[in-house]
């Protein structure tokens, strides 16, 4: 069926300040790709195949698909003319929904960005028995979140395995070691979500659940709610405090284990920031805490929300490229059992949310359109969708994914 597609894979929402950067990775894509630039504005498209095609000259001839994320029928049409579909198009709940459920019918493969985790169950809902079917595999969070999460612990427990004979029943991913800001498109994802779970009691549950994501969201587990609080881990000697990216990679790195069968007795995940056993990393630890917590109260009060939105960029704006130059990120992801220990160490010396996170989604891409997999269709995750085979990806990119005692 694929092989009569015009395209391998269209990149949706070009236009927009990750779709650019994750364009200009795919036209320096090695290999043969037919690929499509994609979103609703035919001449805002142009000009970013102009400017695409001054680096790379064969990609003045891309061709390019008008769509609006909000119609049925466009998607439908975008679905069917690719084998697999990158959407960068967010927020997702606003914006996603109509693409997703094209895909799945039409058997086509998908990948994006979301972090919005009620977003993904009603996705999964709606959608993963008909991805099942028809062979769509449907990849969520294929950015910063949650692919370090996700094939970090692949990784950490087939090496656990190899090396001790078990996989590791505790395991912790500390961050904290990075330096990125973020862009218009995730703080509007950001504050939609915060917003829906204001007025909806049912996204306040799903966003409790530890298991949100698993096939049964109420399944039951040895893991409870994400850390809310300052702490202190003996083992690193570090202080840690709340990880705002934990309510979404906790649940994606759950459900990875959850289709693979539950194969690992006892596993419990968990995420926090980690920071240096001194003064100044307590008190870091306490001023993130704390500004966490300040920053859900701005989003609730009007005049500190108005505020708010004047200082944060807006859709289309984020870093630049001189700031995304200096960015970096280290997570350690730490695994126990009886007595053994396993240390993962995810890292790149790029920005976490768009310079590292566009190699993820563009190799995430081409993953799907250009490599052998032996997954079926359903609504997945970067690590039961592509697992090793992306890891070798990002390695081959930049990525560091190691292996220490
Ligand atoms: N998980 C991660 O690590 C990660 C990292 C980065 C970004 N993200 C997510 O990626 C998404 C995009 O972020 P961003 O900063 O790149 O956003 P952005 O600059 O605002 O771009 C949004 C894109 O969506 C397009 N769009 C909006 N409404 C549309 C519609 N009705 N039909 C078709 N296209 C439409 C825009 O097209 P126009 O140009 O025509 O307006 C633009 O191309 C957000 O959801 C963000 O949270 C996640």
């Amino acid at each position: 069926m694929s092989a009569a597609r015009a395209h391998d894979l269209v990149l949706f929402g070009a236009t927009g300040y990750t779709g650019r950067l994750v364009a200009e990775r795919l036209a320096h894509a090695p290999g043969a790709l037919r690929w499509a630039l994609a979103g609703r504005d035919r001449a805002k498209l142009e000009a970013i195949r102009a400017e695409l095609a001054k680096d790379v000259p064969a990609c003045a001839a891309l061709p390019i698909l008008v769509g609006d994320a909000t119609s049925a029928s466009d998607m439908a049409a975008i679905a069917a003319a690719t084998k697999v579909v990158c959407t960068t198009v967010g927020p997702y709940t606003k914006y996603g929904s109509e693409l997703v459920g094209a895909c799945a019918r039409a058997g086509t493969d998908y990948c994006d960005l979301t972090g919005e985790t009620p977003w993904i169950r009603q996705m999964i809902d709606a959608h993963h028995e008909t991805a099942v079917k028809s062979g769509a595999r449907i990849d969520h969070c294929c950015g910063f979140d949650s692919i370090p999460s996700d094939l970090g612990v692949l990784l950490l427990q087939e090496e656990m395995k190899r090396r001790t004979g078990h996989p590791a029943a505790k395991v912790t991913a500390f961050f904290g070691e990075s330096r990125g800001k973020f862009s218009g498109g995730t703080f509007a994802s950001m504050l939609g979500m915060i917003d829906a779970a204001a007025v909806d009691p049912e996204i306040r549950k799903s966003l409790g659940r530890p298991y949100a994501l698993d096939p049964d969201p109420r399944h039951q587990g040895p893991d409870g709610s994400d850390a809310k609080g300052v702490g202190y881990d003996r083992d690193l000697r570090a202080f840690t405090a709340p990880f705002v990216m934990a309510a979404i990679n906790t649940r994606i790195v759950r459900r990875s284990h959850a289709l693979a069968g539950y194969p690992w007795p006892d596993f419990s995940y968990r995420e926090v920031m980690s920071f240096p056993r001194s003064a100044r990393g307590l008190a870091i630890a306490t001023g993130i805490t704390g500004a966490l917590a300040g920053f859900l109260v701005a989003t609730r009060i009007p005049a500190l929300r108005a505020q708010l939105l004047k200082r944060m960029p807006a859709p289309g704006e984020g870093p630049t490229p001189e700031e995304r130059a200096r960015g970096y990120y280290v997570v350690r992801i730490v695994g126990e059992r009886d007595g053994d220990r396993l240390v993962v160490r995810v890292s790149d010396k790029a920005d976490p949310g768009y310079g590292s996170t566009s190699k993820m989604l563009s190799q995430a891409a081409l993953c799907l359109a250009q490599d052998h997999l032996p997954t079926g269709g359903g609504v997945l995750t970067p690590a039961s969708a592509m697992g090793f085979r992306l890891i070798e990806r990002l390695r081959a990119v930049g990525l560091t994914f190691e292996v220490d005692r």
